[in-house]
């Protein structure tokens, strides 16, 4: 029988997911179908019930029901609780397993695919909302020398560096924390800049060799302009960390990590 999975969402027509996963699973001759579900603000918990009823094995979860699939699970990995959100449901005899695999898509992407290594090296995350939340965890297993988080609202950066503070070295501040001090990798997390709005003031300088990374998708986004005027070489748009973490739900689902490169090249060209 065909395996199937989908991805959650409201909305979801914009979704990727399908192609990526489509993509993948012809990587590896896989028979499985995967579809995009709408599920209604208030129906996500009864629409997920449905799909593992007719024969789902895995979902990934977008906007805005990633609070509500944590809930939902029976288990959650630790980078899901880190997260405090959930991307990829997993379902089989156990129950239902939550993870989050936003991180570790970001990780692999920086480390395997750009070829920047975070050991030793000094990070500043712009931003403390749910995308930040999401990749702290993983950031620091990579064991960077510091990871500063900087915020508009500066409790929310305070609360995530004291909630992970046992996981690693990291710090918060308010945006102008940074100082024009020098980072080996910045990462933009907030939502400013979308629909080409400005990019957060922050004053950092991007050291030599460094990489500016926007979480954000779009070939010259505010901030990679901003990061270039502050000494960046090389910045680059979220593409690689999307397919990065449905690369690692697929590996989640089927015990086998798709190769991303291929995939990367088709996405910029769709
Ligand atoms: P997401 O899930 O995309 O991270 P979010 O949880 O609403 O969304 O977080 C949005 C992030 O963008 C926050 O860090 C937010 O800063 P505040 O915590 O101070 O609200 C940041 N952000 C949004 N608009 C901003 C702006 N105009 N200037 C600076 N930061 C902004």
């Amino acid at each position: 029988m065909t395996d199937r999975y989908a991805v959650i969402g409201n909305p979801i027509a914009q979704s990727r997911s399908p192609l990526l996963h489509t993509a993948f699973a012809r990587q590896f001759g896989h028979d499985l179908r995967y579809e995009a579900i709408l599920a209604a603000p208030d129906a996500f918990r009864e629409t997920v019930l449905s799909f593992i009823a007719a024969g789902g094995r895995g979902m990934n979860v977008t906007a805005p029901f990633k609070l509500e699939a944590a809930a939902l699970a029976d288990t959650l990995t630790e980078r899901a609780r880190a997260a405090g959100a959930v991307n990829t449901l997993k379902f089989d005899s156990e129950g239902i397993l939550g993870d989050n695999t936003d991180g570790v898509g970001l990780v692999g992407d920086i480390q395997d695919r750009l070829g920047v290594r975070l050991a030793g090296r000094r990070v500043l995350v712009i931003g403390a909302g749910g995308a930040t939340r999401g990749i702290l965890l993983p950031l620091l297993r990579a064991q960077p020398s510091g990871v500063l988080v900087v915020n508009r609202t500066v409790a929310r950066a305070q609360a995530l560096a004291e909630a992970l503070a046992a996981q690693g070295p990291i710090l918060a501040g308010p945006l102008d924390a940074a100082g024009g001090r020098e980072y080996d990798v910045v990462i933009h997390a907030t939502s400013a800049g979308l629909n080409d709005g400005a990019a957060p003031a922050v004053d950092y300088r991007v050291a030599a060799g460094g990489l500016a990374y926007d979480l954000a998708y779009g070939e010259d986004t505010p901030f990679m302009r901003q990061a270039r005027e502050r000494g960046a070489a090389r910045t680059v748009d979220g593409l690689g960390m999307l397919v990065g973490q449905a690369a690692e739900s697929y590996r989640i689902w089927r015990g086998v990590l798709p190769d991303v490169r291929p995939v990367l090249e088709q996405l910029k060209l769709a």
